[in-house]
C-alpha cells in the first residue's frame, strides 16, 4: 500500500488524534465560555487504536500528536500512549493546557510520551485568568517543570492578542529561556466564534519580532519542511518561534491529517468538511475517504473556519 499525494507533493505524514471535544479551560479563542462542557462520551482506547493503525498502515506516519480539547482529561491516556507505541510511529506527541501535568508527566514518559508542547498564554496571574478563565498559573508552570524533570521534551505556545496579552512577550520568552526550552508564539487564528472577527485581535509575526527586538539581538534559523513555526536564534543560543497561520501560512507543505474525537477525519484547518472513518472500512473505502480529505486543502492560503480548535480538535 502507498499514500496519498496531492498535486502540490502534499501527504499526510502527521496524524493529530483528537481524544475528546472538551477542556477544563475556556481560552477566550478558543471557547465562547459556554460551549466547553463534555458533549459526548469518549471513546475507549480500543476505538482509536484500530484507527490509527490502519491509517499508520496506508500512510506510514511519520508522527502523532494527541491533542482535544484537552487530552489530559482523557480517562485512559497512558494505556492509549502504551498501544500506541506497539504500532511503531516514530514519534509520539502531546498538545496541552498542562493544568493537569504535574501529577501526570512520569506516568506519560514511562508509557512511551517523547515530547510535549504546553499552552502558556501568559505569566502574569490576572492576564492568564483573563484568558483561560481558570486560577492559577502556578499550576501550569508545576507541570511544565514537572515535565522536563522526567525527561519530556518540551515546547511552549503562547497566542498573543492584541491588548490582551502583548506584555507578556517578554516574560514568557525569559522563562523559556530560564527553563532552557524552546517558545513558539502564536499569530490568534480565525477559528470558531473568531472566524469573522480576529482581525482586530491579531498581534502579526512582525509586531512580535518588534516587541523581541527591543531586548534582544537574533537571527533566522532554519525552517524544517512541514513544520508550523520559523524559529529565530538569539545572540546567547536560545530559539524562539512564530507560528503566523495569518502572516506567513505554511499550507504549502503542510502533511497533516486530524482525527476528531469521534473518528472524522479532516484534511485541513480552514474546511468544516470532515469524512467518519470506520474502523471496519474497507482498504478502498479507506483511500477514497483520504482523497476526500486531502481535496480539502484546495488553498495555499490559511482561512480559518467556523469551527473552534475543540470541535475540529486541537
Ligand atoms: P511540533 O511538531 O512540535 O512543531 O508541533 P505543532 O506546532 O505541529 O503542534 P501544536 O499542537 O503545538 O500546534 C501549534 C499550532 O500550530 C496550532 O495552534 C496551530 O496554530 C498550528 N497548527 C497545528 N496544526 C495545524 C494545521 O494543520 N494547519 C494549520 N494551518 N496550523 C496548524
Ligand atoms: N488561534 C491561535 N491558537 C489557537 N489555539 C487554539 N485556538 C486558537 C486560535 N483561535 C492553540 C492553543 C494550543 C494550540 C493547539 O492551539 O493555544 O497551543
Ligand atoms: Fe482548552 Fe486549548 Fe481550547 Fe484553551 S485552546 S479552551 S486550553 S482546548
Amino acid at each position: 500500500m502507498e499514500g496519498i499525494e496531492d498535486i502540490y507533493n502534499r501527504k499526510f505524514k502527521k496524524l493529530r488524534l483528537s481524544l475528546l471535544d472538551h477542556c477544563n479551560f475556556n481560552c477566550s479563542y478558543c471557547t465562547m465560555g459556554s460551549d466547553n462542557v463534555a458533549s459526548k462520551p469518549q471513546q475507549k482506547v480500543d476505538f482509536f487504536v484500530k484507527r490509527v493503525a490502519k491509517l499508520h498502515q496506508y500512510l506510514q506516519l511519520d508522527s502523532i500528536r494527541l491533542t482535544g480539547g484537552e487530552p489530559l482529561l482523557y480517562h485512559e491516556l497512558d494505556v492509549l500512549i502504551h498501544e500506541l507505541n506497539k504500532l511503531d510511529i516514530p514519534e509520539i506527541t502531546l498538545t496541552t493546557n498542562g493544568f493537569l501535568l504535574a501529577k501526570q508527566a512520569s506516568k506519560l514518559k514511562n508509557a512511551g510520551l517523547g515530547s510535549i508542547n504546553i499552552s502558556l498564554d501568559a505569566i502574569d496571574e490576572l492576564t492568564f485568568q483573563k484568558i483561560s478563565k481558570r486560577k492559577k498559573v502556578q499550576e501550569v508552570l508545576n507541570g511544565i517543570e514537572t515535565a522536563i524533570k522526567v525527561g519530556l521534551n518540551v515546547k511552549l505556545n503562547a497566542v498573543i492578542m492584541k491588548g490582551i496579552n502583548e506584555q507578556e512577550i517578554l516574560p514568557l520568552l525569559q522563562y523559556a529561556f530560564k527553563l532552557n526550552i524552546p517558545i513558539r508564539f502564536l499569530e490568534l487564528m480565525a477559528m470558531g466564534h473568531l472566524h469573522e472577527q480576529a482581525a482586530s485581535q491579531i498581534f502579526t509575526k512582525d509586531e512580535i519580532l518588534s516587541s523581541i527586538a527591543q531586548h534582544y539581538q537574533f537571527t533566522r534559523a532554519i525552517r524544517k519542511a512541514s513544520a508550523t513555526a520559523n524559529y529565530w536564534q538569539t545572540q546567547e543560543g536560545y530559539f524562539f518561534g512564530i507560528i503566523a497561520n495569518e502572516s506567513t501560512p505554511f499550507c504549502h507543505d503542510c502533511n497533516r491529517l486530524r482525527m476528531d474525537a469521534q473518528g472524522n477525519l479532516f484534511g485541513c484547518l480552514s474546511s468544516n468538511k470532515s469524512v467518519y472513518m470506520a474502523d471496519e472500512d474497507p482498504e478502498e473505502l479507506l483511500k477514497q475517504k483520504l482523497q476526500y480529505a486531502m481535496k480539502q486543502k484546495q488553498s495555499l492560503k490559511f482561512t480559518g473556519s467556523s469551527l473552534s480548535m475543540l470541535e475540529i480538535g486541537g
